[in-house]
């Protein structure tokens, strides 16, 4: 059991992630589904990094085998250097599901779970669950029940189910798909306060241009499966960024037409 780096309050020390020659193969009963093939990719430790493909093209395919969920068929995916072997308190995943929360527990259990085997006082882990409640802007709502919550006070519950165990990694597969324009918009606002304030290594996959444009160092566009990169847009633009200013929207314009838009 990993214990010793669970610190006392939110602090988080960012990893990278390196992906080299990936291929991921699917078996099933009409033949094989190769989603990914000779994936190579970079993200450095602290980065932002969206990205962005056709449906079904091997995006989560690509964040399973992140998460440790899955295995690669060939190829290695590590963080830090150490290979990806299974899921572990250094990567966390936050998924679209706004019904991840386990519905008999309130936020703050919720949060605390993550802490159940872990060497800490009953102090120092109420200390470190308020402290990432305070983070993640949940600090009134401890005591409530996730079916109190807003679907997008859901997903920050579950953001801050991550962070309490000082992930280095947090993994996102289309967390506010499931959101209202304006709630979504909101949550963006709140996950870059959560990124600047953490310094966590982020990598999202959306379907939104605009949200990969507005919150990513760098954008990654996917071809059609298997998955490769069709083009690498980094995005220098200071935050808060606006979808009005004319680079933001050079930059959409080139996801856009590698989307086939
Ligand atoms: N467990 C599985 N068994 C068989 N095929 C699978 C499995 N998981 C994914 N696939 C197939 O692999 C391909 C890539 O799927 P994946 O879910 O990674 O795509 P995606 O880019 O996340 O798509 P979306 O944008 O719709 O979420 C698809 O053709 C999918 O049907
Ligand atoms: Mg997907």
């Amino acid at each position: 059991m990993q214990t010793t780096f669970i610190s006392t309050t939110a602090a988080h020390v960012a990893a990278e992630i390196a992906v080299n020659d990936l291929r991921k193969v699917y078996r099933d009963s009409t033949g094989d589904v190769v989603a990914i093939d000779g994936l190579d990719l970079q993200i450095r430790a602290g980065e932002f990094l969206c990205i962005l493909g056709p449906s079904g093209c091997g995006k989560s395919s690509l964040l399973n085998i992140l998460a440790g969920f899955e295995a690669p068929s060939s190829g290695t995916a590590t963080l830090n250097g150490e290979p990806i072997d299974g899921p572990s308190r250094l990567q966390g995943v936050v998924f679209q599901d706004t019904a991840a929360l386990f519905p008999w527990l309130t936020v703050y259990e919720n949060v605390a779970f993550g802490l159940k085997n872990v060497k800490l006082s009953k102090a120092q882990k109420v200390a470190k669950i308020q402290s990432t409640l305070k983070l993640v802007g949940l600090q009134d709502f401890g005591e409530k029940w996730p079916h109190q919550l807003s679907g997008g006070m859901r997903q920050l519950a579950s953001i801050a189910r991550v962070l309490v165990t000082d992930s280095r990694v947090l993994l996102m597969d289309e967390p506010f798909a499931a959101l209202d324009a304006m709630t979504r918009q909101k949550m963006q606002q709140k996950l870059i306060e959560i990124w600047q304030a953490t310094n966590i290594t982020i990598l999202l996959i959306t379907h939104s241009v605009d949200e990969a444009i507005y919150l990513g160092n760098r954008t990654l566009v996917f071809t059609q499966r298997p998955a490769r990169i069709a083009v690498e847009i980094p995005v220098d633009l200071p935050h808060p960024r606006s979808v009005t200013d004319s680079e933001f929207n050079r930059l959409k314009l080139i996801a856009l037409t590698h989307l086939g838009f």
